[in-house]
């Protein structure tokens, strides 16, 4: 059986490793699984439970025997702290409130529709005011609201005496760990965490990412010392803490640059004449001596596309066109990147058509609206000639260039 993990006197990581193939959020592979982590915070006067989890892959049943080990039931939880509402961390609430109606419920003033919403909950909710303070006995919260990390209702609770950030879905990671803190990881797990934390906030935050630097000054402006930064996703950070805060923020400041010196190349191809081109592209980048992540869809799934290029300073586009439009999978990588707000990459096309094009056309909307560099495209009817490939080499070797020496 799964056993809690001390953070520091009566403060507890009780959790859950999501095996699941499940996808997160409904879209997002997980290969990997995710943890959810909730917190436990034995106080002189209160006994305090920060999130929940949702019913998953037996999560809720290891939550509740981890609590038991530690001598509590749901019914003994005086005050629930619901740092963000989205169903992760919210899933189990009503079965909780059944079972223990008089608890408090300690969470933003955004959060009081999303409770009756979600799960009818509309008594003994405490909206907090950002900065706010809970004496829970030996032991003192304090409340800063920090909307849009990830939804507009999110806040962190922070434990002043041992300097613990619950940061619920900031700072997180996809994928499961043995160990419960950043500095007990071997090297198979701190590789995982490392591609695992990029996708998950390529997924999930990027979005966001004004939002998680305007989050991370309020806390420094606060001058909030941190000892530990305990998510609902992934890791506990105790040995250096602001290593990740750090990495969160470098994550955020690529929404607007400077990004690595990297390019993504992603590309499809039906009957293999748009694919003549990649070892054309490979090779330019190669030669201007440009790391390049090389993708192709839809084999691979677009939640990966989006983690490389996000930290990517260029993003290499190569489909043909299908039915008077882009190949359908290289639309749904274009529209989730222009969810997540991409802007500012340099970019260039390449691809076929049959008896007519149309893929251009499209590709051109996206990448205004993303407001892209646009180095140029390489359309072709059929199959690439000598001059097509010598024209994709040269734009993509400038590009390459551009960016080494931007
Ligand atoms: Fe982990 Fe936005 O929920």
């Amino acid at each position: 059986m799964q056993k809690p993990d001390e953070l520091a006197r009566s403060v507890y990581r009780v959790s859950a490793k999501i095996g699941s193939k499940d996808l997160f959020e409904g879209i997002w592979p997980i290969p990997q699984g995710v943890m959810l982590n909730a917190y436990v915070l034995k106080g002189e006067k209160k006994n305090v439970l920060i999130d929940l989890v949702k019913d998953w892959d037996g999560a809720c049943d290891a939550i509740e025997g981890q609590m038991r080990q530690l001598g509590l039931r749901v019914s003994d939880i005086d005050v629930l702290v619901i740092n963000h509402m989205e169903p992760d961390h919210t899933g189990s609430l009503a079965s909780l409130v059944a079972k223990n109606p008089n608890v408090e419920i300690y969470a933003t003033d955004k959060s009081v529709p999303l409770l009756k919403a979600f799960y009818g909950v509309t008594t003994n909710i405490h909206p907090v005011k950002d900065g706010e303070t809970l004496d829970i006995g030996g032991r003192t919260l304090q409340f800063f609201v920090t909307p849009n990390v990830h939804w507009p209702e999110t806040m962190m609770t922070y434990d002043i005496e041992d300097q613990i950030l619950f940061s619920c879905d900031a700072f997180g990671a996809y994928g499961r760990y043995d160990h419960c803190f950043h500095d007990e990881l071997d090297r198979e797990e701190l590789a995982l965490l490392s591609t695992e934390t990029e996708r998950y906030y390529a997924n999930i935050v990027a979005a966001f990412s004004p939002f998680v630097t305007r989050a991370i000054k309020k806390l420094s402006d606060a001058k909030v010392g941190l000892r530990m930064v305990a998510p609902s996703h992934g890791v506990v950070w105790r040995k250096d803490p602001l290593e990740v805060v750090d990495w969160y923020a470098r994550l955020a400041g690529y929404a607007t640059g400077p990004r690595e010196k990297e390019i993504t190349l992603v590309w499809s191809s039906m009957y293999g004449n748009t694919e003549c081109m990649v070892e054309t592209i490979r090779k330019a980048v190669s030669d201007a001596g440009v790391i390049l992540h090389e993708i192709r869809i839809p084999q691979t799934h677009v939640s990966y596309v989006l983690e490389k290029a996000w930290r990517s300073s260029g993003v290499i586009f190569g489909m043909p066109t299908y039915s008077y439009k882009m190949f359908p999978p290289m639309y749904d990588v274009m529209d989730e990147m222009e969810r997540s707000r991409f802007t500012g990459r340099k970019t260039m096309r390449f691809g076929s058509f049959g008896w007519s094009g149309g893929a251009q056309k499209q590709f051109d909307e996206f990448i205004d609206t993303m407001k892209f560099e646009h180095e140029g495209n390489v359309e072709f009817q059929g199959h690439p000639t000598e001059e097509d490939k010598k024209k994709a080499y040269d734009m993509a070797f400038k590009l390459a260039m551009e960016i080494k020496n931007g």
